[in-house]
């Protein structure tokens, strides 16, 4: 599996989202669509966005009764995302029935990736409010191990988490790793974080970016030295 850069797309609306597109005039890019982008625009987004020949993980973090999130997912499958997700809080059940929903006629689908505790969520909120009495990193790994025990590809996490994730999972099992930045840039609200060189030798397999390149003065230059750093 080769490893690949996306860029988080968290603009507000389809105009804002295709300027930026257009700056890419030699790329085809992997693409993170998130709720409020898609909630804005619909699924025309999505369509636009591969009719230009970009890939997309639409980050949609389904949650919900098995057969309900089945049908949704026949959906996402049919507009032909290559990457979307799902919470593994819904439980096994829901997720072999997210998998299922997913197979498309010529048994193709879309890579099926499981959130496990939000990073928003704390020891003493899970605590307190979801009463988990276990410390958060053995729910996250537990969380890991139940998408893969479903079939999923693989987790959302933290680059530094990504090893102890694929000694428990696999070395195959995807990890999909958000809160990088460049040594120079601002962190902004992200609190651990890694450049792409060090989450390439920590074993993530895909690196989500977002304002590091939607707010760079060159975003295709900031683009491509991402790339380098962590594909290459
Ligand atoms: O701009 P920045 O590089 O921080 O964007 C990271 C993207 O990854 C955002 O779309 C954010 O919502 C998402 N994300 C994250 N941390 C998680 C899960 C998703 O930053 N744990």
């Amino acid at each position: 599996m080769g490893k690949d850069v996306i860029i988080a797309c968290d603009f507000k609306s389809k105009e804002d989202t295709i300027k930026f597109l257009d700056r890419f005039t030699e790329e085809k890019l992997f693409l993170k669509i998130g709720m409020e982008l898609f909630y804005a625009e619909g699924p025309d987004i999505v369509r636009e966005i591969k009719r230009r020949g970009h890939k997309i993980f639409l980050d949609l973090k389904l949650h919900d009764i098995p057969n309900t999130v089945n049908k949704a997912m026949a959906v996402l499958s049919k507009l032909d995302v290559d990457m979307c997700n799902l919470h593994a809080a819904g439980t096994i059940e829901m997720m072999k029935a997210a998998l299922e929903g997913l197979k498309r006629e010529d048994g193709t689908r879309p890579l099926l990736i499981a959130v496990t505790q939000l990073t928003s969520t704390s020891q003493e909120r899970m605590e307190k409010e979801l009463l988990i009495q276990k410390p958060i990193d053995e729910v996250v790994i537990k969380y890991a191990q139940n998408a893969k025990i479903a079939g999923l590809d693989g987790v959302v996490c933290s680059p530094l988490e990504a090893g102890k994730v694929k000694e428990n999972c696999g070395k195959e099992f995807l990890t999909i790793t958000p809160g990088v930045r460049f040594e120079t840039d601002d962190v902004g609200d992200q609190v651990r974080v890694t450049t792409p060189k060090r989450a390439k030798e920590l074993g993530s397999d895909y690196i989500v970016v977002g304002r590091p390149i939607t707010k760079a003065e060159n975003p295709v230059e900031a683009y491509r030295r991402c790339v380098e750093d962590f594909c290459d």
